[in-house]
């Protein structure tokens, strides 16, 4: 199975932030290394401008969201054909700050990631518990019922992220007995093809210990992601396929 080593911009990220990018490409020698899958989900505003000039040299494109209806009276929403149209080959559907700022349920992330399969993208599938579910030791019952609501029942390829809320952006990460617990309960509940991203605080720092965890296929890394220098030895941690 490839690495898949998605970076998630958030609402971050011009015209200029290309710049990064390219820094990247400099240091890969010109072309992306195929043994792994490098993904940027950068905001909307940027998937057609950077899957045009980058789909070639290797990187896969994302977006961060969409709709669950192909069209309509929907203000400010995006349509997983449109990230299609822009060239985006993967979506992003329940990131916790999604389901916090925007009252996502389990319900409403499936139907999302089962929009985005009809559309021709992978949904990248976010789950993860709070610090209370972990501390009073809810975690694997709260990812479970999470799985439970949110995974596709029709979509044949989709990617299932664990971000524990209480990690993202904060520098916190769980144990690596506690990352290994976590992603051998999920692959218990998906297929073996199926592939599993840790996401929470992955730096260059900690990268190569979290990839090499059994069942870890890959990583959604976010600030870590902005900047090349950052991201360039995330990416290399991964194992090559
Ligand atoms: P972080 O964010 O790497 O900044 O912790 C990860 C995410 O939210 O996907």
């Amino acid at each position: 199975m490839k690495s898949l080593i998605a970076g998630n911009w958030k609402m971050n990220g011009l015209g200029a932030s290309a710049a990064e990018i390219e820094a990247l490409i400099a240091q890969f020698d010109g072309s992306a290394p195929d043994d792994r899958d490098i993904l940027i989900c950068p905001p909307a505003t940027l998937v057609n401008r950077f899957a045009s000039a980058y789909s070639d040299e290797g990187f896969l494109i994302g977006g961060q969201d969409c709709h669950a209806k192909s069209a309509g009276a929907h203000t400010g929403d995006i349509s997983a054909a449109m990230l299609a149209d822009a060239g985006a080959a993967y979506v992003i559907v329940g990131h916790s700050e999604r389901r916090a700022d925007h009252g996502e349920s389990d319900a409403d992330v499936r139907a999302k990631a089962e929009a985005a399969f009809g559309a021709g993208l992978t949904p990248i599938i976010c789950v993860g518990e709070m610090e209370a579910d972990r501390t009073a030791g809810r975690a694997l019952d709260i990812v479970g019922a999470q799985l439970d609501g949110s995974l596709p029942e029709t979509a044949e390829d989709f990617v299932i992220a664990y971000e524990p809320v209480w990690a993202i952006g904060t520098g916190l990460t769980p144990t690596i007995a506690d990352i290994d617990e976590m992603h051998d309960f999920i692959r218990g509940r998906t297929r073996a093809d199926i592939r599993i991203l840790y996401g929470g605080s992955v730096k260059p720092g900690n990268a190569k210990e979290i990839l090499a965890v059994n069942n870890v296929n890959g990583a959604l890394v976010g600030g870590a992601s902005l900047k090349a220098a950052d991201f360039y030895p995330i990416i290399m941690a991964a194992p090559g396929a």
